[in-house]
């Protein structure tokens, strides 16, 4: 049987009830999908319904939708505890627990002996393989990654993961409804760790903490300057903290795996901090304070650190993906600024700038420090070489005519 269609996707169950989980729900069912939420407890199920009534109302309040359709909304919800109840009649599954394989697996493999046969099963990972949850149902065809960022009621950006028996059917589909959702959907063509938006993001984090300790400019210098002279919405490290220490060390961790020396990471600055529980935000203190609201950090320390280092290994791993096929520029520019809010994407920036200038920037650091963070892609060294600088050359990674 062929995957469902965008037409055939009435009812999605939600899988999970935490910090995405909820919100997913909620963002499915104000745009007219019934939507069974599932949890192993009821309590988790009660506190995810007031987590989304708060919500729903904080949009009605204000003029985001009207009273009538929050009401609507919400009776669209129908929390259970039984996977029975909740995929047995269904064209969407989108698992959100806790970011663990087997768990994840078992989840996949239970809803496959429930779920119709033309149901589509997705998972909200952020590192995991799509491609290993897949081969734990027999329509590995019929699963994918969508992939969604927090708040998940307000970001706009999905990123859609193709797994190694992803049809481009049910890719298909998962783009169409995210649009239908109000979102932007950007295409992962392969199921490659970090997928786009992480993996660009741990690069710069990793530049950050490399350049941190080595003694070249202090957190808060590096921070101002990324903030202040970058134009960035948050610091590195500010954004390691929002995002959460051990979150950040774990994904590092898997990408240093995946790719290997380019990844080397600097767990020796997370570690501790994990060890004596300061994760950043959620808990308080991270690198930063943060029991006052956001840190703050002073504007004049802007301009002791290098933001073009910053932005030259955001190109580099971009071409990275490019190279191997994971991403077309358009999705990694899209991404970036609607994931992070970043003003431009490292191609557009990389065209305007000139390849050949970040080659050389690329060039100049490693020659300083070798190791691979900073080693430049055989795609941008192809790329130069073939004359191929960005905008003033009318072909980057981008063409213009
Ligand atoms: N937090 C983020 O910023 C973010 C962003 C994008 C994607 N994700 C991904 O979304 C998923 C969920 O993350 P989260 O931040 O909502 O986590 P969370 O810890 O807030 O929630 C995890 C949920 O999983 C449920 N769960 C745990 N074990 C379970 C089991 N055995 N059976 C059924 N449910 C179980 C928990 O009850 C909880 O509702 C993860 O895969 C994560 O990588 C998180």
């Amino acid at each position: 049987m062929n995957a469902t269609t965008i037409e055939e996707i009435e009812r999605v169950t939600v899988i999970g009830t935490g910090l995405m989980g909820h919100g997913i729900a909620q963002t499915f069912s104000v745009k007219g999908y019934e939507v069974n939420l599932l949890s192993r407890s009821k309590n988790s199920l009660q506190k995810a319904v007031k987590e989304i009534e708060w919500s729903i109302n904080k949009f009605v309040e204000k003029g985001g939708i009207n009273r009538d359709e929050a009401e609507a909304a919400l009776s669209r919800i129908t929390p259970t505890t039984s996977y029975r109840e909740a995929a047995t009649d269904v064209d969407l599954v989108l698992e959100s627990v806790s970011e663990n394989i087997k768990l994840k697996r078992q989840v996949f493999s239970k809803i496959d002996k429930i779920a119709p046969s033309h149901a589509i099963i997705a998972t909200n990972t952020s590192t995991l393989s799509v491609t290993e949850m897949g081969k734990a149902t027999r329509r590995p065809n019929k699963t994918a990654g969508m992939h969604w960022f927090i708040p998940p009621q307000l970001t706009r950006l999905i990123e859609v993961i193709k797994g190694d028996g992803t049809s481009n059917e049910t890719i298909t589909t998962i783009m169409d409804v995210s649009k239908k959702l109000g979102k932007t959907p950007i295409l992962c063509k392969k199921d490659a760790r970090g997928f786009i938006v992480s993996r660009i993001l741990v690069a710069v984090f990793n530049e950050a903490f490399w350049t941190f300790s080595r003694g070249e400019a202090s957190m808060e210098e590096i921070d101002a300057s990324i903030k202040y002279v970058g134009g960035f919405p948050m610091g590195w490290f500010e954004l390691v903290d929002y995002v959460g220490v051990d979150i950040e060390y774990d994904v590092s961790k898997i990408l240093h795996e995946a790719h290997g020396e380019r990844y080397l990471p600097r767990l020796e600055l997370t570690q501790p901090l994990i060890a004596a529980n300061k994760l950043g935000r959620k808990t308080g203190t991270g690198f930063y304070d943060w029991t006052k609201g956001k840190p703050f950090i002073a504007s004049d320390l802007a301009g002791r650190y290098d933001v073009e280092r910053s932005w030259a290994v955001a190109v580099n791993e971009a071409a990275w993906m490019v190279q191997e096929d994971v991403a077309e520029p358009e999705s990694i520019d899209l991404g970036m600024k609607l994931g992070t809010g970043w003003a431009s994407g490292p191609c557009e920036y990389a065209d305007n700038k000139g390849l050949d200038w970040i080659l050389e920037k690329l060039k100049t650091v490693y020659s300083r420090y070798p190791i691979g963070l900073y080693k430049p892609s055989p795609l941008l060294k192809d790329y130069v070489k073939k004359g191929w600088t960005g905008k003033k050359a009318g072909k980057g990674f981008h063409k213009y005519t």
